[in-house]
């Protein structure tokens, strides 16, 4: 057999008013581990999708090739049953169902007529769990698993089918290191198994520590392809390729205009919503300065989000206690509506289930937190609500044809400068961002960062949570640490370093 499983040539693939793909070249050897990188809407995963069939033939131009033979899917079927397995940028698990049944859904292992095997099923589930490092019993529902774990889960899934070409759409970018550490682990031992591997990632460090092989694309072209063997190739030589220019900073330079305190938080307490006695977060003491980034540190679970969520008044009818201070007089936050109205924003984690109408275009998305901003007499202004969310879809560089373009129809990282954009708009007193380079690429994300930047230099307080400490170290004036609910200490920035921030985090309690 050839040694290039798959060949893909002269792609194009437009939707209305976007050529997404234009003439795009791929060529993956077999049993390696190819990267595919590129700024966001630059064309990734709409590639996948051709390749594995989400978009039929006819639907594209130019052709693939599956070991030297013409592929013609139709459909995600056909091309899984080539040995093709797509994981998508938002997992596609059904949670309400055990793990065992999504692996095997719409492939049920069955006893003649359509019965389910429910032996078989839970027995072959435990084999491919195991393949994947999972102990977990196969009859638990997938919502009660962690993002990474129900990554594996997938994993499994696409194992179940026999799969050669497996294609991951930024699988660790909801993951914690220890997680992705262990993916990333999982996908070299599947190459050793022969199954060769796509990974689309934001993460230049990880792309560099697996892949065999990088290729670029770049406003649906593909830029170059890049054999790591070859020696030379490190972050800053993908960095260029993606942006076509060298990058100095990662982060821009700010001298910091800081105030007086601006918000006050004091002890403020959440419960675990079914554990009776076991808090979330427990007694967490903080306070913002005008004009000053603060950093949140903590490994997952430490309970951030749920910190940041029930400032936000999100609490979902958790039992919240505690006191929230805004220039010095207490502030009353029972639920969305009085956090806004307090000035606070909440750029949440989870994009997909807590930020954006998908269904809906842009301009409303970006204007429906902050929609008295252009309304008259409770009525909205139509024309004043294009006019802002077109200025905002200009600061945030959002790719997109105009503000009139659905949500959904956006990619990935361009839906996240829309959440993003959506709170800028609302012009917040207290910003709190919670992972919002997530999926973002490296170009991006220093917008994103001088965005931010500059609502701190107009007086604006920022929270920001990150699980990437370069960046809480690059932006924060000052960090807090916390680990299992409680802050566990607090550094200014000069003292802030990774070290001591990791040991902090991981302070447990005695
Ligand atoms: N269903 C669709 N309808 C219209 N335009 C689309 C659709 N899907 C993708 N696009 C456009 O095609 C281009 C490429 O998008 P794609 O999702 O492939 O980017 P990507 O490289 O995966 O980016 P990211 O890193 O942000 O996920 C973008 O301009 C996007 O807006
Ligand atoms: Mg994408």
């Amino acid at each position: 057999m050839d040694d290039v499983i798959l060949r893909m040539r002269g792609i194009g693939k437009e939707f209305p008013g976007v050529r997404a793909l234009d003439g795009v070249d791929l060529r993956v050897a077999r049993g390696e581990i190819h990267a595919l990188m590129g700024e966001n809407g630059a064309g990734k995963s709409t590639l996948m999708k051709v390749l594995s069939g989400v978009y039929p033939h006819g639907s594209y131009s130019g052709e693939i090739l599956v070991d030297g033979e013409p592929a013609r899917f139709s459909g995600v079927r056909d091309s899984e049953r080539a040995g093709i397995a797509i994981i998508h940028q938002e997992l596609a698990l059904i949670p309400q169902l055990s793990i065992a049944e999504n692996i095997f859904l719409g492939n049920e292992r069955t006893r003649g007529r359509g019965v389910v095997d429910w032996g078989r099923t839970a027995g072959e589930a435990r084999a491919l769990l195991r393949r994947v490092g999972l102990d977990e019993d196969p009859t638990l529902p997938v919502a009660s698993l962690s993002v990474g774990r129900q990554q594996l889960v997938e994993i499994a899934k696409a194992l179940s089918k026999e799969v050669r070409l497996l294609i991951l759409d930024e699988p660790t970018s909801a993951l914690n290191e220890a997680e992705s550490d262990n993916l990333l682990e999982l996908l070299r031992e599947l190459r050793g198994q022969g199954i060769t591997a796509i990974l689309i990632s934001h993460k230049l460090g990880e792309v560099t520590r697996v892949a065999d092989t990088i290729t670029v694309l770049r406003d649906g072209r593909c830029v170059e392809t890049l054999a790591m063997a070859d020696g030379g190739v490190d972050e800053d030589r993908i960095i260029r390729g993606m942006v076509g220019r060298d990058l100095d900073h990662r982060y821009p330079e700010r001298v910091p205009d800081i105030g007086e305190v601006r918000f006050e938080v004091r002890d403020w307490t959440v419960d675990h919503p079914t554990q009776v006695g076991r808090r979330v977060v427990d007694g967490v003491g903080l306070t913002v300065r005008r004009g000053e980034i603060v950093g949140l540190a903590g490994l997952m679970g430490a309970g951030r989000t749920e910190f940041a969520m029930s400032l936000f008044g999100r609490s979902y009818g958790r039992y919240v206690s505690g006191t929230v201070r805004k220039d010095g007089a207490d502030l009353r936050v029972r639920d969305v509506g009085d956090a806004i109205a307090g000035g606070i924003a909440y750029v949440p984690e989870d994009r997909k289930e807590l930020g954006l109408i998908l269904d809906d275009d842009i301009r409303r998305n970006l204007t429906l937190a902050g929609l008295r901003r252009v309304s008259g007499r409770g009525v909205i202004d139509s024309a004043r609500e294009a006019v802002a969310a077109e200025e905002m879809r200009g600061r945030m560089r959002v790719k997109s044809r105009d503000v009139f373009q659905a949500t959904g129809d956006l990619s990935g990282g361009n839906q996240q400068k829309v959440v993003l954009g959506k709170w800028m708009f609302t012009e917040p007193d207290l910003l709190i961002l919670d992972e919002p380079t997530r999926g973002i690429d490296v170009g991006a994300k220093y917008e994103i960062y001088l965005i931010v930047q500059r609502l701190a230099a107009q007086g604006a307080s920022v929270l920001l949570i990150s699980s990437e400490l370069p960046e809480l170290l690059g932006m924060c004036d000052r960090i807090y640490a916390m680990c299992e609910g409680r802050i566990t200490g607090e550094l200014p920035r000069a003292q802030a370093g990774q070290e001591p921030l990791m040991k902090l985090m991981t302070r447990t309690r005695a």
